[in-house]
């Protein structure tokens, strides 16, 4: 008996050997971690806090008006004009310079109690602080990389912080340093928040909540030619069983969500265990393009439009980058073209922009730009 130890051990080990190899890519970690676990932790503590304040914020509404939504509540008030009016939550994505912060600074003039502004910049890289309205909006940032899910995750925390940060935040719109707003803020502010009203046929009474009548602003598509790619790019069947492929979706990044679907974007745990699983073909690895359009059809379809009103041309593009706009091509023409869409809304931003566009795009600011 005891002789024979060693032998039923290393029949043993023979034994799973085999067994080994069947197992292996599910016990070794995969090759390339790009979140580690304090960062995912610190992540889901952020989300966690998000979610809790927001679900005070309806409960504590709910138990002093169990029938009236809020809207109606201010309504009633002696003066409805003093009642805080929804803001826009724009959240800007980078890993450079702001170049068009002066751009953005008279865009955003004048306007200081319709809008906050958050910054999420990769740490890793230094930036030059662009100050004015920008001052102090910068927020607790990780390193961003192409080719894997950390701009999804920056997206997320950019999404979270500013649900936290003010309640009154009602859209969420995503921006990169390469983005231009293509009109006046009013105009963007009305097309928001009083053209879904004004298209709704709902009667007053039928009581209104912000989630009935707006909607998101994401592209989602389906029938993409690299879609298939894309869904195997973290190798085939890794995305099952929470996401088949009739249900990818691919869009751009570059969105406004309402604040419902901001949070519904927290509070997922379920897409985003298989989106942050590294990928193992470099060449179709784009998380983000994936991640937000998959989820918002998979849970609320009717609540998004379907297309972005972010402006970007795919028309002679390179290794994944879209048409960079330099000087020479910038011109009255231009922002009137690229405003032009397919829905009933005009495009409201435009991407991309070399940061020497600044001057010519300053230098008809006022008389095109901003001028609607
Ligand atoms: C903001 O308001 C001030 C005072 O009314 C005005 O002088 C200024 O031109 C406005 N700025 C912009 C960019 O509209
Ligand atoms: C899109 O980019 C191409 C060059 O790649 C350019 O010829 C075309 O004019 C651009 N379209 C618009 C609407 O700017
Ligand atoms: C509008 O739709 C047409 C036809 O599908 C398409 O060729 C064109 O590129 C679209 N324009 C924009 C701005 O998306």
């Amino acid at each position: 008996m005891f002789n024979n130890t060693p032998f039923v051990l290393s029949f043993a080990l023979l034994l799973s050997f085999p067994l080994l190899f069947l197992f292996a890519p599910r016990i070794l970690p995969p090759k390339h971690v790009l979140i580690s676990l304090p960062d995912e932790l610190d992540d889901l503590a952020l989300f966690r806090r998000a979610t809790l304040s927001s679900l005070d914020i309806s409960t504590t509404d709910n138990r002093h008006s169990p029938r009236l939504p809020r809207r109606h509540v201010r309504l009633g008030s002696t003066d409805p004009s003093s009642s805080p009016k929804p803001k826009i939550a724009f959240l800007f994505l980078t890993n450079s310079d702001l170049h068009f912060a002066p751009l953005w600074e008279t865009f955003f003039a004048n306007h200081s109690a319709l809008y906050n502004i958050y910054i999420h910049a990769d740490p890793s890289v230094k930036i030059s602080p662009p100050g004015g309205v920008f001052e102090s909006r910068f927020i607790a940032a990780k390193k961003t990389e192409r080719a894997s899910p950390t701009l999804i995750s920056a997206a997320r925390r950019l999404l979270a912080t500013a649900l936290l940060d003010d309640p009154l935040n009602s859209y969420f719109a995503v921006i990169s340093q390469h983005c231009i707003p293509l009109h006046s803020f009013n105009f963007v502010y009305d097309s928001l928040f009083t053209k879904p009203v004004s298209e709704s046929t709902r009667s007053s009474d039928s009581a209104p909540t912000q989630s009935s009548i707006y909607r998101s602003f994401i592209e989602i598509l389906s029938d993409e030619p690299q879609l298939w790619d894309r869904y195997v790019a973290r190798g085939e069947n890794v995305m099952l069983p929470e996401i088949p492929f009739s249900r990818f979706r691919v869009g751009s990044q570059f969105f406004i969500l309402t604040r419902e679907h901001a949070l519904l974007v927290i509070r997922d745990r379920r897409l985003w265990r298989k989106f942050r699983l590294s990928c193992l073909n470099i060449h179709s690895c784009y998380p983000e393009e994936h991640y937000f359009p998959t989820l918002l059809s998979m849970e609320d379809p009717d609540g998004a439009t379907h297309y972005t009103l972010t402006r970007v041309n795919w028309t002679g593009s390179t290794g994944g980058h879209p048409h960079t706009y330099r000087p020479v091509e910038v011109s009255p023409q231009l922002i009137r073209k690229l405003r032009v869409s397919n829905s009933t809304y005009s495009f409201m931003f435009a991407r991309k922009f070399s940061p020497d566009c600044l001057k010519p795009l300053l230098d008809i600011a006022q008389k095109v730009i901003f001028r609607d």
